[in-house]
Formats: C-alpha cells, structure tokens, sequence
C-alpha cells in the first residue's frame, strides 16, 4: 500500500515491507545530502510543500530533524513554537489545533506528553500527522531511525541479538522499537530494575509477532558479558513520566554504561541511545568505536526526508536496494514481509471512560469514550491502549 496521505500514529500502521521502503529511499536521500560523501551532494529543487512541527513537549533532535529534513527537500517549515506560546496556552483543544494548522501546512509532526494525543490530531486533522512521540506510548519515527543506523552497522536487520536497557517502562522509543524487532525475528533482552521493565503488553505484542518472549533480568554486566549481544540499545530515565522525585532518585543511576562495563562486551557489539544521555552513558564512551549513538541521531534526517517524501508523495521511485539487509547478506530470520504489525483495530463507541491519568481524553474531555479489542484478549482504550476498568 502506497505511504501518501497516510499519518504515522504507530509503527505497526506500516509493514516490514513498508519500512524497508523508507529505508530504501532514505538511502537514496542520504546520497542526495552527502551523507557519507560531501560530494555526492546534491541542492534539491523547490518543493511546493509546507510542513508543521506542532511540539508540545521538549525537542531538540526530532524537532529540528524533520525541519531539517523538510528544508533539505526543498519544502518550508512552519513551527508552532513552544506550548506556552500557542494557544494551547489559552485552552485551545488539541482537536481545533490540528483543524487549524491543517490550513497551514501539507503536513504535521506533533509531539505530545499524553499518550493518544497523536491519534486526536490524526482524527481531527485534514492532513497527515505524524507522531513525534505521545506521551509514554510510541515514538515511531525514532525507531525507523534506530533501523538506518542498526543495519548499517550490521549489514542486517534480521535475527538480531539486542539488549534494551533503563527505563523500558516509560521510554516511548523501545515501546515503538521491540515489538518490530520482535518481528524481525531478533531476541530481545530487557535489563531494568523491576520498577522500570517493560509492559506486559509491549511483551505481549513481541510475543505475539516474534513468537518468543523478551527475557528480562536487571544485570547489565551479565547480560554484556553473556549474551553475545549485537547492539545494546541504551535509555534515559524518564524524569518527566515519574510521578514521585523521590523515585526518580532513587532510580536514576540505576545503570551507568562506562569503559569498565564496555570491556565486558563483545567486540561488534555496537551502543545505541535515542538521546538526549543524561548519566546513564559515561563520557569515556563516546571514544568507542562501538559507539554509534551520535551518527544514529545524525540518521535522523535522510529518515525523516524519506517518511515526509512518501507521506507527501514525491519521493524518487526507490532504487530497488534491499532495505532490511544489505545485498548479498544471507537471511538469518524467515520474514513475512508484507504481515502487519498491528492487525486492525476495530474501535468503538464505549461507555467506560479510560482512567489512565497520561491519557489525552482526560485532559480533552470532549473526545468520545472509544475502545478496541487487545489480542491478550482485554478491552483497551481505543486513545491511549491502556485498559479499561472491568475489562
Ligand atoms: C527520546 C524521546 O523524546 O522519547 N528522544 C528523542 O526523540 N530522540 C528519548 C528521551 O527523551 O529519552
């Protein structure tokens, strides 16, 4: 199925197939930009398209990638500026905001700090919204990012080994990152302190597509030590998701990734970060060549120009280079390309309101309660997936 038009909510709106087409085409729009060689690059024409960053939460990295992204295919950037100086401020619902920049731009890319939020603009929008990361829930265009640079760096995506670590219960990146993983036949290690694991429904889902379970353990140094890992895919804690400061404390350093612990991996084993690092990853580890996080956050833009191309529908016809491995790679995992990662949700009407407190319909209490059915069976909030009271 064709990318234009379409809004990017969760990475399971797309097939393998999907996102090995955007990676394609972001190999070839790293070509155009000098990625690898500044020779190779080219000045784009003038794109008639304008894009929106609607950012609600703080950005550094994904907000002016995707500007930068836009402005390097030609196009133009509207930004709304920070929360405080749109009219959100002044009680704008999130429904009427995305009605509106809809008149102003071709595109938008929104960032939310409630889990849902991405799915109001999408309902309410005329044009494509693309989610910058709602709330605790998904972060899909950090994970195609993640992608560019892991088969990059391993030739492969498939059948690979990969530790996620720190704070998987409210890092929205390994929430959109494990289960395509999963799909991809990889095994997945979760290391965090109890306190801090992954969702049962995020390994539920990883379940389900991969057909194994994630293992869990809280030690990093064994799991370095043991696992024969292929990439250790490192998280911040998310302050700004806990509730309690104490336990924020208490949590914090519960992992410190240094040059002693680095000795203890495998020598191809390659450190991942979506950034920004706050202690979780020593500065003496940046000299590793095992290091990729800071060329990861560079593989930001080729990514976001490949996704705003499709979604816009002026991308190049893709080069027919192999996206998921590199040509020639053997296959490690047996792949269904063209399986979704996320069946169809049927939502309906409900007259359970979602309790969830990080939920957006708490805070736009006009939007109607809405519910699908899980696979694990349980009846969840059709916003934000958390389940509903008695289900
Ligand atoms: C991540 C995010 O916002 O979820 N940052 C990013 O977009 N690269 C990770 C984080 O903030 O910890």
């Amino acid at each position: 199925m064709s990318l234009t038009g379409r809004s990017l909510i969760s990475l399971g709106d797309l097939s393998l197939n999907e996102i090995g087409q955007v990676l394609g085409v972001a190999e070839q729009m790293a070509q155009g930009i000098g990625f690898d060689d500044p020779a190779l690059r080219s000045a784009p024409e003038a794109l008639d398209r304008l894009l929106a960053t609607c950012f609600f939460e703080p950005s550094t990295r994904t907000r002016m990638s995707f500007a930068s992204a836009m402005l390097r295919l030609g196009g133009q950037v509207v930004d709304m500026g920070g929360a405080e100086s749109s009219s959100a401020a002044k009680g704008e619902t999130l429904a009427d905001t995305a009605r509106i920049v809809s008149a102003y731009c071709d595109v938008i890319v929104q960032r939310h700090p409630l889990a849902g939020s991405a799915r109001v603009a999408a309902r309410y929008a005329t044009v494509p919204v693309i989610n910058a990361g709602d709330g605790a829930r998904e972060h899909p265009t950090q994970t195609l990012t993640d992608l560019f640079c892991l088969r990059r760096a391993k030739g492969r995506l498939d059948g690979l080994r990969i530790g996620l670590c720190g704070d998987l219960r409210h890092g929205r990146t390994v929430h959109s990152l494990a289960p395509v993983m999963a799909a991809l036949g990889s095994e997945l290690i979760c290391i965090a302190p109890p306190a801090l694991q992954m969702p049962p429904e995020v390994l539920a889902r990883c379940e389900a597509l991969g057909g194994t379970r994630p293992g869990q353990t809280a030690d990093l140094a064994a799991a370095l030590r043991d696992m024969a890992l292929d990439a250790l895919y490192m998280t911040r804690v998310q302050k700004e998701r806990l509730t309690d400061p104490a336990e924020y404390e208490r949590l914090k350093g519960a992992y410190v990734l240094d040059a002693g612990l680095m000795a203890l991996a495998p020598e191809d084993m390659i450190v991942l970060h979506p950034l920004p690092r706050v202690d979780e990853i020593a500065r003496e580890v940046d000299a590793d060549p095992r290091a990729r996080y800071f060329e990861q956050a560079a593989g930001g833009v080729p990514v976001r120009m490949a996704l705003l191309a499709l979604v816009m529908g002026v991308a190049p016809e893709p080069s027919g280079r192999c996206a998921l491995r590199e040509p020639g790679a053997s296959p490690v995992a047996e792949l269904t390309p063209d399986r979704s990662l996320q069946p169809p949700r049927e939502t309906r009407r409900c007259d359970t309101r979602c309790t969830n407190p990080r939920c957006i319909t708490g805070r736009e209490v006009y939007l109607p309660a809405e519910c699908c059915d899980a696979a694990d069976g349980t009846t969840r909030c059709a916003w934000c997936e958390s389940a509903l009271p008695d289900s």
